[in-house]
Order: C-alpha cells, then sequence, then structure tokens
C-alpha cells in the first residue's frame, strides 16, 4: 500500500513537471515548435488586428499548413501556411506598441524567421497622398516616449537626467503654447521633448544601452518593394462609393508609431512639418525596433484609411474605408512576400540614429 502510493506520488510529480517545465510555456508547447520549425525558416506575418488579418485568412493566395495550421502560446495564435511558395507564420498582435513588440519578440524567440513583414491601415499626414493609398516607409521611429519640460523652462534648460546620457534635446519638441487657438500664448503644459528608445541588440554586450530613433526597415526588402508600385488596386469601396483616383503603392521616406490613435489637425501638421511622417499610427516602430535588435530584416506596409483629424468631413474617415484600406493593405502584403523567395536571414544592423 505504502509503495503504491509512492509510485503514484512519483508520477504525479513526473506529470506535473513535464507540464510545467520551462517558464511559462509547458513541455508540451515546446515540443510543438521543435515540431514546426521543421517547416522553417519562416517569413513572420506581423499584423495589429482581426480585420487586418481576416482577408489573409479568406484569400485564395494563402494556404493554410494541413498537418499544423496554427499554435497557442501566451495567448496569441501563430498560424503557419504558405504565400506564393514562401513558408509563413502569421500572428496577430492587438493595438499599441507594447502589445506589437511582445508579440514580435515572442515570435523570434519561439520560431526559426528569415524576415518580419508587418502590414495595416494608418492615419496619413501627407497632404499629396490620399485614402487607400498604401505607404511603404524606409524609416520608422516610436514618437511617445517624451520627457515633459517643466513651465518656464525653454530650449536653452537641460532636461532631467539629460547629463547622464538619459534624455536629449537632439530630435527636437512640440510647444503648447505654438498651438492656442486665436495666437501664440503662454501654456503652462510647457514642451515635450521626443526621446530615442534605448535599446539593447542581441549582438551587443548585455545591459549596454544603445539608442534608436529613425529604425531603418531592410535595404533588400525595401528595394524588392519597388516592384510593388506597379499595382493596380480598385478605386471603389462598393458600388456607390467610390475614392476620386485609383489608389496607388507608393514607397515614402518616413512613418510614425505612437501610443496614440490621431484625430487632431493640430498635431497632425506638426508631425508631417517636423518629422515628415506620411502613415501615423501605433505598431510599427514597435516591431521595427524589435526587428531591428535582432539583426531579422523587416518592412511594413500601411494603407491610409483616415486623415488622422485633418479632413474637412465632421467625423474621421476611418469606419468608411477601413474595409477598402485593410483590403489594400493586404493584397499589397500578398504580392510582396513571394518576392522574398532568396532572401537571406541577415541584415545590415545600424544603431544610434
Ligand atoms: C515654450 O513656450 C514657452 C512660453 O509658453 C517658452 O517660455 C519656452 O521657452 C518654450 N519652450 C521651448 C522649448 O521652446
Ligand atoms: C457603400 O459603402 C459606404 C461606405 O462604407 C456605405 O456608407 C454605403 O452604405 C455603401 N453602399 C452600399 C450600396 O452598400
Amino acid at each position: 500500500m505504502v509503495m503504491r502510493r509512492l509510485v503514484l506520488a512519483g508520477v504525479v510529480a513526473a506529470a506535473m513537471m513535464a507540464a510545467a517545465a520551462e517558464g511559462f510555456i509547458s513541455a508540451k508547447t515546446w515540443s510543438a515548435v521543435r515540431r514546426a520549425n521543421r517547416g522553417g525558416p519562416f517569413v513572420g506575418l506581423v499584423v495589429p488586428n482581426a480585420y487586418e488579418m481576416d482577408p489573409v485568412l479568406s484569400s485564395p493566395s494563402f494556404s493554410l499548413s494541413p498537418t499544423l495550421p496554427y499554435l497557442d502560446v501566451q495567448g496569441r495564435r501563430f498560424r503557419f501556411g504558405s504565400i506564393g511558395g514562401q513558408n509563413v507564420v502569421m500572428v496577430m498582435t492587438g493595438l499599441s506598441m507594447l502589445n506589437a513588440g511582445l508579440t514580435t519578440q515572442l515570435l523570434l524567440s519561439l520560431f526559426r524567421v528569415k524576415g518580419i513583414v508587418h502590414w495595416g491601415i494608418a492615419g496619413n499626414a501627407d497632404e499629396g497622398l490620399q485614402i487607400g493609398d498604401v505607404t511603404i516607409p524606409e524609416q520608422w521611429a516610436h514618437l511617445s516616449l517624451w520627457n515633459w519640460q517643466r513651465y518656464g523652462d525653454g530650449p536653452e534648460n537641460e532636461l532631467p537626467l539629460e547629463a547622464a546620457g538619459d534624455y536629449t534635446r537632439q530630435f527636437g519638441f512640440l510647444n503648447f503654447s505654438d498651438y492656442t487657438a486665436g495666437g501664440r500664448s503662454p501654456n503652462e503644459l510647457n514642451s515635450i521633448w521626443f526621446q530615442p528608445e534605448e535599446i539593447f541588440p542581441v549582438s551587443g554586450t548585455p545591459e549596454q544601452r544603445r539608442h534608436a530613433f529613425w529604425v531603418p526597415v531592410s535595404s533588400l526588402y525595401f528595394s524588392l518593394a519597388q516592384k510593388l508600385e506597379e499595382m493596380e488596386l480598385p478605386a471603389c469601396v462598393n458600388a456607390t462609393t467610390c475614392l476620386p483616383r485609383a489608389p496607388r503603392v507608393t514607397r515614402v521616406s518616413r512613418g510614425c508609431s505612437a501610443n496614440v490613435f490621431l484625430d487632431n489637425a493640430g498635431y497632425r501638421q506638426f508631425l508631417r512639418a517636423k518629422f515628415g511622417c506620411t502613415p501615423v499610427e501605433m505598431e510599427s516602430a514597435a516591431v521595427a525596433l524589435v526587428a531591428h535588435q535582432h539583426g531579422v530584416p523587416f518592412l511594413t506596409i500601411r494603407s491610409l484609411s483616415d486623415l488622422a483629424g485633418g479632413g474637412s468631413s465632421l467625423g474621421n474617415e476611418a469606419s468608411e474605408f477601413l474595409g477598402i484600406a485593410a483590403q489594400n493593405a493586404v493584397d499589397v502584403m500578398l504580392k510582396f512576400v513571394p518576392l522574398l523567395a532568396g532572401a537571406g536571414a541577415a541584415d545590415d544592423i545600424v544603431v544610434d540614429m
């Protein structure tokens, strides 16, 4: 009797160990991850929301793997399949920089990924483009890391912890005084100074920080994307609602991300004038910062769904044009991924911008 109880306890303990094994990821999941990686290397597809992923799932250009269609890890679903002969693993992040960054890190930690393609909709800060156009920026910055200056201080005053190298006045500021309806006047909110991210490239020394503000996309992917500029996209949402001209695909210099849904003309104009942003959205710079630190090639494809507060209509246009904008971004992504046949995994890693 005592013997049997001991044996049973041993079996239970072994089962618990197998289930709990490594950190929060079970041994069962790790073995499924190893099996999945036999199908690699993959193009990692990172998408913010369901409305930007669903058109992929229903596209004939995407086929789900019959042997391993998906693997669920840590509240995320990794779907396996192929697009034009390229093996892909696709994951939905959810809204915002935190979700985008941690999901991209999870993707790269678990799977053999040769490069990352990210897509979605965005606000448009460039007057020269229209809703429905699909933009492919060459650089991305995260614009919601700030040092908020106290009232009374000006551009000549050092920021707190600036001397320690934690913060800088290098990338400029927004002064609330300049945005007073009826003319410039002192404002107790004073100024916010835009800050680069602290990064820790995997090829560097642990805990030795570098800084990154403008993060470049892969130069190879960016040059491959030139082929997409010939794509023709539909001009009509349905039989009655059409855009002034057919949307086009265009490579642009800069995209900007922040934990902000932007529906404000003043800030939109500021971002355009100060930083040269075209798409403004909430995830790409996070994906870029993670990919960059791993030296993994990365590209974003963002279609313009609204004017980020710069439109003449009474409301934001995103709800009206979200469908066509999401579909356009997906169509361009589906054309881009097959161009990666033969593209390797290593990319130039450049830091301290
Ligand atoms: C912002 O405006 C205030 C006046 O409201 C001025 O005192 C301050 O120097 C300005 N700050 C910068 C960084 O230009
Ligand atoms: C066409 O799309 C617009 C914008 O989404 C919508 O307001 C309108 O009702 C649609 N018309 C038809 C006929 O479906």
